[in-house]
Formats: C-alpha cells, structure tokens, sequence
C-alpha cells in the first residue's frame, strides 16, 4: 500500500499499539484523536482521511457505565459520526475498518457467538456501537468491521491493571465468575489488524476477533496472581451482587473461525500473550 493508513482515535489503548505497530513495520500510518481531532466534526473527518490508503476507526466513547447518562454523545461519537466518516470515505473510495464489540449481544446465548446472531445490546454504550456499525454499512463504504471483546493493554485503563492495583493495595477481592471471554491484548489485535489491510483484497464485512480459549473473570484473577506469585483474598461472585448503571452481557465468547479463515491462523490461547503482558506492566 503506497498511501499511508490513517487511524482514528490514535492515543487510546488500541490506537496507540496499532501506531506503535505501523511504526515497527515502517508502515506510513497517520493518528488523530481528541483533542485535537473529534470524529464527530465532518470538516475535520475530511481533512484527516485525505489521500489515506485506508481508515481504521478506533475512536470511540467507550465509558459503559457514564454512556448510560450520556447517550446523547455516545449515539454521537459511537453511531452517527461513523455512518459519516462511512460516506466521507466512500465518495473517496477508501477502505474503512472499523472496530466494534461484544456488547452489541445481549450475552444470553449458551455457545460463542458467530457473526451472524442476532444482536441484542442491552446498554447504551452497545446499542450505540450497533448504530455504527448499520450506519456504516448503509453508507456504502468498502467496510470491514472488527468485533473485539476484553482488550486490554499497556495504554489505558483495563480489568487486569485494576485487579492489579487492587491486589497491591492489599484489599480482599471479589470477582465475577458469571461473565465469560477471552482476555484479548491490544498488540495481538494491532498485529492482526495489520495483517488484514494488507491481505490482497481488502476483507469486507463482520469478523470476531478474540484470543483463543475462555475463561470466567474470576479464573482470569486468579491465573494472573498465579502467574505473579501473588497471594491475594480472592473470593467468587456473581454480576448481580455489583449494583451498575450499564447492563453486561455474560457470556462475552466469539466464534473466530471466520477470522481464523481469513488469516489462515488459529488465534494463540488467551494465557500466552497474557502472560507476555505481564512482564512488561
Ligand atoms: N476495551 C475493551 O475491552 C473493548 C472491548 C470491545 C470493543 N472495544 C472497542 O475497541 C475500540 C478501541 O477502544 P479502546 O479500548 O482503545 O478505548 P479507548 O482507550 O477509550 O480509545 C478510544 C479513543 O477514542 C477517543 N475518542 C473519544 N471520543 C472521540 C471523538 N469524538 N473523536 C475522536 N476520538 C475520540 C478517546 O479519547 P478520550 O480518551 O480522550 O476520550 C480514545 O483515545 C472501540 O471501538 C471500542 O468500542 C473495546
């Protein structure tokens, strides 16, 4: 690809290892993100998506709990701008891939996901992740969408640093062990991403990105303390017993085999790049 790759949303914790990511491969990518760039500004979407080779859309409002209070703005950043940065980029033939998530589901079926259930979101942050992801593909844009579930990375506030910092400070924890997933890191997402815009045909349409393997968030506490050697009061409970403003879904588990396909590679157990992650944090 001759012309650079230009992401959205560049300084979050996703964004921020995909650039990292560019940069190692001396890949010509260009970063925008608040407050100097906001996506919902069509000007300015216009302006940063000149001439790009491709758009990856990381920029999101991604406060689940304060999207519950502000859906205004969520349905803003998170639905509406995409359906425009869509058409901006259609009119000028570039290819958009846009990342999504698990909480356009309601996490009430009993087996992984695959790309063709039914959505169900059942908070805002999610109804307004699915607003985007119709608007952009009624815009008419080549478009690729990622759906990725419990990210987590070096930049960024995530589960594991917080489990962390809890364990640190000496407090007894209790942890879900009623919502599933797959610990998936940002470099291994980044990794893939790049991979994708330069498969020889640009990959329209919906993919489940996830690291391979599930486990409760519990047994997630649990194996990073282990792996740590930490001793830490950890004790099982249930989401209900955690009263919050945002609705989760439970089981958070993708079905990766059209990825899988698409890449020709099975996706690395959820422990291997945790347990590379916590060597560096
Ligand atoms: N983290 C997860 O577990 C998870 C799970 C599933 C899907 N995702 C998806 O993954 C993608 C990347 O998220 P992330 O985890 O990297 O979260 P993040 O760190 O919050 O990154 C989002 C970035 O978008 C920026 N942003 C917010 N409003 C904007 C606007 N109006 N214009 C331009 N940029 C704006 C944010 O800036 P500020 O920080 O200044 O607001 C931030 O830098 C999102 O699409 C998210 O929905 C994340």
């Amino acid at each position: 690809m001759n012309s650079p790759v230009v992401v959205l949303g560049a300084r979050g914790m996703l964004g921020t290892d995909l650039m990292a990511c560019f940069a190692r491969q001396e890949i010509a990518a260009r970063g925008y993100d608040l407050p100097d760039f906001s996506i919902v500004d069509k000007n300015q979407v216009e302006q940063a998506i000149d001439g790009a080779g491709v758009v990856i859309n990381c920029a999101a409002y991604t406060n689940v709990e304060k999207a519950e209070s502000e859906q205004a703005l969520a349905f803003q950043v998170n639905g509406e701008a995409v359906g425009v940065l869509g058409r901006i980029a259609g009119s000028k033939g570039i290819p958009v891939l846009h990342i999504s998530t698990d909480f356009v589901f309601d996490g009430t079926l009993d087996r992984p996901y695959v790309e063709t259930d039914a959505v169900n979101p059942v908070s805002a942050y999610g109804a307004s992740k699915y607003e985007g992801e119709k608007a952009l593909i009624a815009s008419g844009c080549r478009c690729c969408i990622v759906r990725v579930q419990w990210t987590y990375g070096k930049n960024g506030v995530n589960f594991i640093k917080k489990m962390l910092d809890a364990a640190r400070a000496g407090k007894p924890l209790k942890v879900v062990d009623d919502q599933v997933g797959a610990p998936t890191a940002t470099e291994e997402v980044s990794q893939i991403v790049c991979s994708l815009i330069h498969l020889p045909a640009f990959p329209e349409g919906v993919y489940h990105l996830a690291a391979g393997g599930y486990v409760s968030r519990f047994e997630m506490a649990k194996f990073l303390f282990t792996t740590l050697g930490m001793t830490v009061d950890l004790s099982p409970c249930k989401t209900s017993d955690f009263p919050s403003a945002a609705k989760r879904p439970l089981n958070s588990r993708f079905n990766c085999s059209k990825m899988e396909a698409l890449l020709g590679a099975k996706m690395r157990p959820w422990q291997d790049a945790l347990r590379d992650y916590l060597t560096i944090i």
